[in-house]
């Protein structure tokens, strides 16, 4: 362990990840638990609030004693306890903030409020050695689609985002209509492998209006819907009839969309905030096709690209390391803390 470093116990339980991590000064990683709820929700094809809430509450102490185990470290060595209490599924973040603020109170440790959405941007301070501020912050996640202006970690605002789905939602829903299992985002990239990004003509939307920094993608899920029943007819719930080859045909064309969408309007922020740095970070951005695109972009414009690691996309509690900011500006909570389910700021 580092000498006159800060350890920061962080929490993790916004959607259907329990998670949780001992973070230090660096930042650095000392252990990180993920327990995943995936093979719980497959079958509802989504995750369903009710079923996570509840796995969150078996799953907490376990996951924070064996995140405190690898780290190898007491929780009386603990500096403070951070937790995400925002945005989320209000049941999900309920049991989180509950436990953070339990060891907060019974150890007699400072709390500490982590934003999700500020926190998948953060990831990306794992791959630089500099600061990543100031930034424009991409978080492209099952839940949000996003775009920040980030002047340092504690004055982070949001510049736009989706005004319907989520990336990642229009990525799960479009795998669904093709058969393909979920989570769909992984399952849509292997399938687009093979297929032609061209066949179809898919909608990109907003991307003749540079100075709107919105994403909508409803619009490209329902073409996505009548470009199949164009071939099988109007049977949606039907054992789907679709060649391979026109599954990854739709699969490539629609990822192709999405990620012109996701990766023009980040370098049109770029260009509004006259910021050198972009951040990305959230599930969608494992996305391999995305991550090629974002680099080619931002070498071509000589823009510093920060792109989280692929193992931290998807939700972890490590990227609560933002927690170390606020520590250091003596950012702390009450334990009146409450949490903000729906509002993404
Ligand atoms: O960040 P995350 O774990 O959870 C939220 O905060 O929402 O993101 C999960 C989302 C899912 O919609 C999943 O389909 C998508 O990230 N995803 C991907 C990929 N891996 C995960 N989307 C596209 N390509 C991927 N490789
Ligand atoms: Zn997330």
């Amino acid at each position: 362990m580092i000498a006159n470093s800060t350890l920061i116990l962080t929490i993790e339980s916004t959607c259907d990840e329990t998670a949780a991590a001992v973070v230090t000064t660096g930042p650095q990683i000392l252990s990180s638990v993920v327990a995943s709820q995936a093979a719980l929700h497959e079958r509802f094809r989504g995750v369903v609030p009710e079923v996570a809430a509840r796995a969150h509450v078996e799953r907490m102490l376990p996951v924070i004693d064996e995140a405190l185990n690898k780290a190898g470290i007491s929780p009386r060595q603990i500096d403070a306890i951070a937790v995400a209490n925002e945005p989320g599924l209000a049941g999900s973040l309920v049991v989180g903030l509950i436990a953070a603020k339990s060891l907060a109170l019974a150890l007699g440790k400072p709390l500490i409020a982590v934003n999700h959405l500020h926190a998948h941007i953060y990831a990306c301070q794992f791959v630089e050695a500099e600061s990543i501020f100031p930034c424009v912050g991409l978080v492209a996640s099952g839940g949000h689609s996003h775009l920040y202006r980030c002047e340092s970690p504690l004055d982070i605002s949001l510049l736009g985002g989706t005004i319907d789905d989520a990336a990642g939602e229009a990525f799960d829903k479009v795998a669904g209509m093709l058969g393909l299992p979920f989570p769909g985002g992984p399952a849509i990239s292997r399938a687009a492998v093979s297929g032609n990004p061209r066949a179809f003509a898919f909608p990109r939307s907003f991307l003749n209006e540079p100075d709107r920094l919105e994403f909508s993608f409803s619009g490209l899920k329902t073409a996505v819907r009548y470009a199949i029943n164009g071939i099988v007819g109007d049977r949606p719930d039907e054992v789907m009839p679709l060649s391979e080859q026109t599954i990854a045909d739709i699969a490539a064309s629609f990822e192709a969309a999405v990620v012109d969408c996701l990766v023009d309007k980040s370098f049109q922020a770029l260009r509004i905030t006259g910021y050198k740095t972009l951040a990305a970070g959230g599930g969608v951005v494992a996305n391999r096709l995305l991550r090629k695109h974002l680099q080619e972009r931002g070498l071509a414009a000589g823009i510093r690209l920060l792109i989280s690691p692929v193992e931290m996309c998807t939700d972890n509690a490590a990227m609560g390391a933002i927690a170390l900011e606020k520590y250091s500006a003596g950012r702390f909570e009450s334990l009146d803390l409450d949490i903000r389910a729906g509002l993404v700021r």
